[in-house]
């Protein structure tokens, strides 16, 4: 028999509208027996609500939307590991999109995610979300922005990490090392990550003596064939260069894919360096030195604020900056 609410009703001896504010935690004026008597019989039978009646009741889901760039490269999936441990512990579930770095496919996802009446959104930005802000603008639930950050002020949060800083220890720590010719194969130059990330190398060169010099950046995607080819292009332009410090770790690991191929020994004849830490960067051969982001801290803390946000906290332009640290493995070394 499939048990409904009416007959916890009947059985706790109260009525359905009485169970409902209990299983939905509105019951502030039913004294602590009633509320102990619904909820034992609820166990008994193993009671799961329909989710669409308690909505009605609650006005809410209890659903999330997270829109991520690329599932494919494996420091998205840590990021939704984070906010989906976080949301599920907060009985809330997480409707997840992949928008391939596409502003129309992010566009579509965004109004899939309002349709499904999603309690907020946690975004990732695509690359190519440059400049066009106004179907954020006009979302109406919290909205908190995770890793790429965005030139607009109506965001619930931002939940960011100091590329600036990464890469300027990471950079420091080549030229400490004796590498002095740097090629920088970067990102995507219309994400905030990348322009960050190249100020960060700029800077280090500069407190390093070295002089910039623009053809040893080459800037694409962040994925593992833009690594490759742009090894390709620094040998065919025939570039003289002694490290590759990489704007990910999946450009970092197609890098080290073609510098293998082309017969180069990391770190002998060429130091490599990433940016993230992905677990595969331990995995790799040799080992890739890179810098950790918190990861999986940053979905975590977004579900966190975006749950005050729903709660009506009225958290609004909270802009938290996480720490980065240098993870040196074996794909660099003392020259
Ligand atoms: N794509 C891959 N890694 C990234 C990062 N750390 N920040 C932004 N976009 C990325």
């Amino acid at each position: 028999m499939k048990i409904t609410i009416k007959h916890i009703a009947q059985e706790a001896g109260v009525s359905t509208a009485t169970v409902s504010k209990v299983i939905n935690k509105k019951d502030e004026h039913i004294s602590a027996a009633t509320v102990d008597r619904i909820m034992k019989i609820v166990k008994e039978y193993n009671y799961i609500p329909n989710g669409l009646a308690s909505s009605m009741v609650t006005k809410k889901t209890k659903t999330l939307g997270l829109l991520i760039p690329d599932i494919t490269n494996p420091f998205f999936p840590e990021i939704a590991r984070g906010v989906e441990d976080k949301a599920n512990e907060e009985n809330y579930s997480v409707i997840f999109c992949n928008t391939d770095d596409d502003l129309v496919k992010e566009e579509k996802c965004l109004a899939m995610l309002i349709e499904k009446m999603v309690d907020a959104i946690i975004i990732v930005p695509s690359a190519e979300r440059t400049k066009d802000f106004n179907s954020l603008k006009n979302i109406s639930i919290p909205i908190v922005f995770v890793d790429r950050d965005l030139e607009i002020d109506f965001f619930t949060a931002k939940v960011l990490v100091d590329n600036y800083e990464g890469s300027y220890n990471a950079v420091t720590y080549l030229i400490e090392n004796e590498y002095r010719k740097i090629a920088f194969i970067t990102g995507p130059s219309s994400t905030k990550t990348s322009q960050q990330r190249l100020e960060g190398y700029k800077k280090a060169l500069e407190d390093g003596c070295i002089r910039y010099d623009e053809k040893y950046v080459l800037e694409g995607t962040f994925k593992r064939e833009w690594g490759k080819q742009a090894i390709q292009q620094l040998i065919e332009q025939k570039i003289d260069f002694d490290a590759v410090y990489c704007g990910d770790d999946i450009i970092a690991i197609g890098a080290m894919k073609a510098l293998k191929e082309k017969g180069y020994k990391i770190p002998d004849d060429i130091g490599v360096m990433g940016y993230d830490n992905i677990y595969i960067s331990e995995l790799v051969e040799p080992s890739l030195s890179t810098v950790r982001q918190p990861n999986y801290d940053m979905g975590s803390k977004a579900v966190s604020i975006a749950l005050e946000a729903i709660d009506d906290k009225q958290i609004k332009g909270e802009v938290t900056i996480l720490k980065t640290a240098l993870i040196i493995r074996k794909s660099t070394k003392k020259r």
